[in-house]
């Protein structure tokens, strides 16, 4: 008799990020992984990171987050994870596009860039996930047949100056996870929405960020991704007599 596996997919991966943090906790619960990124070389050094702490871990670059570029790529995850040894049983959308300007200098084509990656990214991505996670038994722990989280942020719940590409993609992204929530629930699949408030302690953040003073070594101002990933693991340990759509998530000294 051979357990069937867990698989979780991760879209938006970089190195030290939420993403990554997320693949490597899921792997600690005994989940295989398929990530999907746009920045390969992080991807690849993920990839062998995991595999070499003894996990099943597959890299899936993509040149970009459009429908076709989804679909395409999870055919390959299918491929990889056959039914019925695997199982795709959660699934994590913290792809995004940082995007701040004045209104006036914000192109229609920036604007189409964060539709792409964050609205439509999502919504092909949520189709894919949702369709695998009908072909699933409901767990006996958790009474879920998948667990689908997404990452959002200050921007999915309030606009300001420089937002105009960025909060009307991240605001249709929390409201297309709202419906899905309500609309799966009937399928014991869970859906939730995880709106991080704060700067997160990455590489990538260090980099850009670095004109700001103290905030790497100050512990009460910034988010770790280790911890987030916390947070998503035990929402997808929930049971299904108490489960949250949404989730908000900052550090102690946060202004809000
Ligand atoms: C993952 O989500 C975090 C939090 O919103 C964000 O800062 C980061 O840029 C996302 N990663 C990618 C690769 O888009
Ligand atoms: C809104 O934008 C202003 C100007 O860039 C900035 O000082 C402020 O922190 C922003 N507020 C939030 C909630 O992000």
């Amino acid at each position: 008799m051979s357990a069937i596996k867990p698989v979780l997919v991760v879209a938006g991966v970089r190195a030290g990020g939420t993403g990554a943090a997320t693949a490597a906790a899921f792997a600690r619960k005994g989940y295989s992984l398929a990530l999907i990124s746009r920045g390969s070389e992080d991807l690849k050094a993920l990839e062998e990171e995991l595999k070499a702490a003894g996990n099943e871990a597959t890299a899936f670059p993509v040149s970009s987050y459009s429908a076709s570029s989804i679909s395409a790529i999870f055919q390959s995850i299918h491929t990889r994870y056959p039914s019925p040894d695997y199982t795709i049983r959660a699934a994590l959308y913290n792809a995004s596009h940082s995007i701040r300007k004045p209104f006036l200098e914000t192109s229609l084509a920036d604007f189409r860039a964060a539709q792409e990656t964050i609205v439509e990214g999502s919504f092909t991505f949520s189709q894919e996930v949702i369709r695998a996670f009908k072909e699933n038994d409901v767990d006996s722990v958790t009474g879920k047949r998948g667990m689908l989280i997404f990452t959002g942020s200050t921007t999915s719940i309030r606009g300001n100056t420089t937002t105009s590409a960025a909060a009307p993609a991240k605001w249709g992204m929390r409201a297309l996870s709202q419906s899905l929530a309500k609309e799966f629930g009937a399928w014991n699949i869970h859906v939730a929405h995880a709106i991080i408030d704060g700067v997160i302690n990455t590489p990538f953040s260090r980099s850009r960020f670095s004109d700001r003073s103290n905030w790497v070594e100050n512990e009460d101002i910034r988010l770790n991704a280790e911890d987030i990933a916390k947070a998503y693991v035990y929402l997808a340990e929930q049971p299904r007599s108490a489960w949250t759509w949404e989730l908000d998530l900052r550090p102690a000294l946060e202004k809000w």
